[in-house]
């Protein structure tokens, strides 16, 4: 690898436009030509992927594929087996024609349902009549970021739905602008001039796309990986090939013509998620298809990380709200009712209130409204008192008085009820009560089958006991993990998985992680499993770790209060990372021996084996070799 990296001409210009060369170099170690391991499996079971090629008139096209599982697989690290016999894309699809004059393909496989996605940029080779191989001169696995969560229900081999049928014109219509005002997900396959396409996931809140006119869209660039592949390509080479799935329709519109960078518009804070940054896209033309293929979805959650979209000011309105009473609600928990002169907008259970602590905005701090989302009198929060915050619980409960106006974000849903559920359990342990709390109330007056699990240390601890008793009823159960006798039991209440059963739970991470353990061990669908990660990146370990780099020959003493990721970093050594949550998996690394203390809310039980997420995870008995 270069000094530069992976990295071409293009997307290094950006990165230097942009400060971010560090960062992008760090997180360049992840491409690679061969697959990782862990992402083998991956590819073979998927149902869906997007092809990135270019036509005769170097006019880029974005093309999705469905197909039955199988119908892609590893055949090793660095081939990939596409089986087109029977999958959905059509004869009349451009990536046919277009493998006949450039053979350099992009293509991102991805499972909705999990947020997993890979990308692989390489060259066709035609095996036989539909068996066709990628030879690969890329891969790397992508964040998570901003991918709205499909479980795919159905995708049968040998039947179809629609028929396949496509038109084809230059100006959009009125069909096509519902279908890109309504979606969450498209892709964009780009192209650098000499090194071939690449494809990129873009997701955020219906509405995101912004529909300048019938031959032009504006979508905001969030924050992301650093590297700026697509960004890096419009640079040297405007083309770009856009593909919208309606999910519900059943239709796919592609879309080719050009884009180009806005690098600076002035407040847009809020919508670029403060990147200030947009690319415009210049349609010349466009193909709308039914989706030949037997695949039906089930849409499950948007993504926690979607900016808000700017489809009115409403939106984006700061609350300032008035503290109208502070309620001792045990030792270390406070509430506070919060009014406004004005009627308060609506709020969906689970949501949170983004408050802000500090004039420099350097403090704002996440809070879940815990009280009845039918009634808009007032937002009632709960604040934990933190011996080792960075300021807010202390800020809301030794600073904030009666009185006092607190600004406020409108409210934020990121832990979503699904409407569907036949039945809902919810798990809730010590503050992680507080969204939990709004979600009983709201299945109550839907008259939704639930039941409700709640867990403190101590029974003083368990705040709001007589009011969820009020409105639950017998389907609260209520445990203290001091007591041995009243310890929640995750492996009896877990034991049983069923398809229309939700979970959500929401507690300290020991108690996320134990969910998503046994609930993976019991056989749940993990689409069923929704759990509030936000405000998991406390490192309040105090057992120092002795850190040996096995690659480099390396040793080190990471301390208390930093974390593996952070210490590296501080030592000039480079790791990919972006959230420092848990939550990308970005930072995943090999661990060769030690066991680690696991925090991330990222890696599955088979993945934790072997590797951590280094930017939370600890070491559980002080040493830890790394393959770095
Ligand atoms: S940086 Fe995102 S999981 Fe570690």
């Amino acid at each position: 690898m270069s000094q530069s990296g992976p990295f071409h001409k293009g997307e290094l210009e950006v990165q230097t436009k942009l400060g971010v060369s560090d960062i992008a170099r760090s997180n360049g170690t992840v491409i690679s030509n061969r697959i990782p391991g862990a992402a083998l499996n991956f590819i073979s079971q998927q149902s869906m992927v997007i092809l990135g090629t270019t036509d005769i008139n170097s006019r880029i096209w974005s093309s999705v594929i469905f197909g039955h599982t199988g119908f892609i697989e590893a055949l090793d690290p660095s081939t990939v087996k596409i089986d087109f016999s029977n999958t959905s894309i059509s004869i009349t699809d451009p990536f046919w024609s277009n493998i006949q004059s450039n053979k350099q393909v992009g293509m991102i496989v991805i499972e909705l349902g999990s947020r997993r996605r890979l990308r692989i940029n390489g060259t066709v080779e035609k095996i036989s009549e539909y068996i066709y191989h990628i030879i690969i001169d890329q891969a790397y696995p992508n964040c998570p970021q901003y991918i709205q969560r499909r479980h795919i229900l159905r995708a049968k081999k040998g039947q179809t739905q629609n028929k396949s049928s496509d038109i084809c014109g230059c100006n959009l219509n009125k069909n096509q602008h519902n279908i890109i005002s309504e979606a969450d997900t498209f892709f964009v396959s780009s192209a650098h001039p000499e090194q071939g396409n690449d494809v990129s996931h873009r997701g955020g809140k219906p509405g995101f796309v912004q529909i300048i006119n019938k031959n032009q869209l504006r979508i905001p660039d969030y924050p992301g990986n650093n590297m700026f592949n697509t960004l890096g390509n419009f640079e040297l080479n405007p083309a770009a090939g856009i593909v919208f799935i309606d999910f519900i329709n059943k239709k796919v519109l592609q879309l080719t013509g050009t884009a180009k960078v806005l690098w600076y518009i002035e407040n847009t804070d809020m919508e670029t998620a403060g990147t200030l940054r947009f690319w415009q896209f210049d349609i010349e033309s466009w193909r709308e298809s039914n989706i030949s293929f037997d695949i039906e979805w089930e849409y499950l959650d948007a993504s926690p990380h979607n900016p808000e979209v700017n489809k009115s000011d409403a939106a984006n309105k700061a609350l300032d709200l008035r503290v109208d009473q502070i309620i001792q609600q045990s030792n270390k928990v406070k509430s506070f009712i919060l009014k406004s002169d004005e009627t308060l907008p609506e709020f969906e259970a689970g949501s949170h209130l983004e408050v802000t602590l500090s004039d420099d905005n350097a403090l704002i701090k996440h809070y879940s409204i815990l009280s009845n989302p039918d009634i808009l009198t007032h937002y009632e929060i709960a604040v934990l008192e933190q011996p080792d915050s960075n300021g807010g619980s202390y800020a809301m409960h030794h600073d904030i008085k009666q009185g006092d106006i607190l600004n406020c974000s409108m409210p934020r849903n990121e832990f979503t009820l699904y409407k569907k559920a036949e039945h809902s359990i919810l798990i809730a342990g010590g503050i992680g009560l507080t969204p939990i709390l709004s979600m009983v109330e709201n299945l109550e007056s839907r008259q939704q089958s639930y039941e409700l699990h709640y867990s403190a240390r101590t029974v003083s601890e368990l705040i709001y006991k007589d009011r969820i008793k009020g409105i639950a009823g017998d389907k609260c159960t209520f445990y203290t993990s001091a007591d041995r006798d009243s310890r929640l039991n995750l492996d009896t209440l877990l034991s049983k998985p069923k398809t229309a059963t939700h979970v959500y739970v929401c507690g300290p991470i020991r108690l996320i992680n134990a969910v998503r353990e046994i609930s993976e061990i019991n056989k749940w669908s993990d689409t069923n499993i929704h759990f509030e990660s936000f405000g998991i990146n406390t490192i309040n370990d105090n057992t120092p770790i002795e850190l040996t780099l096995k690659r480099s020959d390396i040793k080190l003493a990471v301390p208390t209060d930093k974390s593996i990721l952070d210490h590296l970093l501080d030592n000039g050594i480079n790791i990919a990372h972006q959230c420092k949550r848990g939550e990308c998996g970005l930072c995943v690394t090999t661990v060769l021996e030690g066991a680690p203390d696991h925090k991330d809310v990222f890696l599955n039980s088979e993945q934790r084996r072997n590797s951590m997420c280094i930017c939370v995870s600890r070491a559980k008995q002080g040493n830890l070799t790394l393959d770095l």
